[in-house]
């Protein structure tokens, strides 16, 4: 696909009209420029990630291990609710496009309509006008995957595409695939209209919201413009993710948000796509259901926790894989059950649990992945979330919206990692002051064994005592650096390495001086 780049917007690719197996979408350039419809298996292929690893990785000192971890929130495994919402997807967005083909009289009639009648687009009628459009609501628990399936799946189409002819006929248009947006925390209509605008000019490099806003138009002038906006610029899909925030808006409010997508859903045809969490059934069950019911809809999608079977394998499978643990820890079904148990199969938590758990376990030197560190990180790091995982033991959804105010993401994964980043530190620190202990002895013997100048092996010199070494060596050292020092002496070794671009802590680690701080049996009881 060949790209342009928009003047002051983004990048979009130019049409290529595809030749349609399904008669119903041939003749529609919206439709044709889009990419070609694919299997099921082709979509678990696209939207996965998997990112690189490799087993060598293990053996990588625990400091930059731990920074690998982060690597494990990349994982995207496709599971069944994936396949459904892609499907889901796929038809909103053509079927959308059916009544809306640009070489339609309708369309054309309705744009002139709209222009002279100001400002009709009647944002009560909601029973008219375009087929039934192919909406639905997505609602799901926090963690479950909305909206990282949703990014995976929407990211199938290019968001932006050019036309400028389509089978000779000029048609000079930019056609906008999809556009995702975010309810405002306090369900505000405004700042809903304003996301919109401005997503729209960033995209598309006008500038609506400027004029929105110099024009100080009222909300519902504006949402008489965002349904032009909408339409002028064909846009196929609209998502509003957090559609939970509308119980949070003041009285009304919600109401005629909701009338407001109803309208824009049934006047302008645009299949419209409202994510949330359960706290979110309440207000969509009001008039909404009503008015969508009378207008026919795509049906909604409740995507219920993953349930312990081939699903969770499938996905503590995909998660597990990625371990820097020094030691493997083979997946036995032990492991798999306490996961289960501990994070009720919600992915956000299994990936935080399981990242934790690493980041613990290269901590504290064990290297190995145990259902206790499992047990003990969870029971640690997931309080806040603890009367939702019961609740969720129950699987009665109404229960689990009593816990809807906790969201996962406040559990912050990322500070327990930096807080064991740190503490990694200072165990460098405590062994970067036991070297400095030793280099000091070291000094010390290396006086006298000048004094004495006794024997060169190291195992001898270390059975002599430091404290038998006078304070006044120290004094001597100065004037002694002219001396030639023995192939042992760490100031030999230190100049030496100086020579290769070396730094002292690589020559002396070299050598054997600086041991590594897993192998030091020390180090296990700074930890413990
Ligand atoms: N199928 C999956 N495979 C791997 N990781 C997943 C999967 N689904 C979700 N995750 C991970 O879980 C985390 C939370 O997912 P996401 O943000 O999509 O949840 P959500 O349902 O939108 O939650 P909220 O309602 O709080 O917005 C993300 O880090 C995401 O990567
Ligand atoms: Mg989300």
């Amino acid at each position: 696909m060949k790209e342009v780049m928009i003047p002051n917007g983004s990048i979009a690719v130019e049409a290529k009209y595809i030749e349609q197996v399904i008669s119903d979408y041939r003749g529609n350039p919206f439709i044709e420029a889009l990419p070609n419809l694919i299997s099921p298996h082709e979509v678990i292929e696209k939207i996965a990630v998997y990112p690189k690893y490799h087993k060598s990785e293990r053996q990588i000192e625990g400091y930059y291990r731990i920074h690998m971890i982060d690597r494990l929130f990349q994982v995207f495994q496709p599971l069944p609710m994936s396949l459904e919402l892609e499907n889901k997807i796929s038809r909103a967005l053509r079927q959308g496009y059916i009544s809306r083909n640009p070489f339609d009289r309708k369309l054309g009639e309705d744009f002139y309509n709209e222009y002279h009648k100001g400002q009709a687009i009647n944002l009560t009628n909601i029973d008219e006008d375009y087929s039934s459009p192919l909406g639905f609501s997505l609602i799901g628990i926090s963690g479950i995957g909305k909206t990282a399936s949703l990014n995976r799946i929407i990211n199938l189409y290019p968001q932006i595409i050019v036309h400028s002819k389509y089978k000779d006929i000029p048609l000079s248009m930019y056609q906008v695939v999809w556009l995702k947006l975010e309810c405002p925390f306090d369900g505000s209509i405004k700042g809903l209209i304003y996301e919109f605008f401005t997503e729209i000019d960033r995209l598309l490099g006008t500038n609506y919201y400027e004029k929105v806003m110099r024009a100080r138009a009222t909300v519902d002038a504006m949402m008489v413009m965002m349904g032009q906006v909408v339409r002028n610029s064909s846009l196929g899909l609209l998502i509003i993710d957090e559609i939970q925030h509308l119980s949070m808006a003041k009285s009304g409010g919600s109401e005629k948000m909701l009338n407001f997508f109803v309208t824009l859903g049934n006047a302008v045809g645009i299949p419209l796509v409202l994510v949330g969490t359960p706290k979110a059934i309440n207000v969509l069950q009001g008039d909404f259901r009503q008015a969508r019911r009378g207008s026919g809809s795509g049906g909604d999608m409740v995507c219920n926790r993953i349930q312990k079977d081939e699903v969770w394998d499938l996905l503590i499978k995909s998660i597990w894989h990625y371990q820097w643990t020094r030691t493997e820890t083979p997946l036995t079904d032990e492991l798999s059950g306490v996961m289960y148990e501990e994070t009720q199969g919600i992915p956000d938590l299994v990936k935080k649990v399981y990242a934790i758990a690493q980041a613990y376990a290269i901590n504290t030197g064990k290297e190995k992945i145990t259902s206790q560190i499992i047990r003990k990180v969870a029971k640690e790091n997931l309080k806040l979330v603890q009367p939702m995982i019961t609740a969720l033991k129950t699987n009665n959804i109404r229960e689990i919206a009593k816990f809807d105010d906790i969201n996962l993401m406040e559990i912050n994964f990322k500070d327990t990692i930096t807080r064991t980043k740190e503490s990694i530190k200072l165990d460098l620190k405590v062994k970067e002051m036991m070297n400095k202990g030793k280099k000091i002895k070291q000094d010390n013997l290396n006086e006298e064994k000048k004094n004495s100048s006794s024997v060169n092996a190291r195992s001898e010199v270390k059975t002599v005592q430091p404290n038998k070494v006078e304070r006044k060596a120290e004094g001597r050292k100065e004037k002694d650096n002219q001396v030639d020092l023995n192939s042992e002496d760490i100031r030999f070794i230190v100049e030496q390495g100086k020579n290769d671009n070396k730094s002292a802590y690589e020559s002396l680690k070299k050598v054997g001086y600086i041991i590594s701080f897993e192998s030091d049996i020390f180090s296990k009881e700074v930890l413990e």
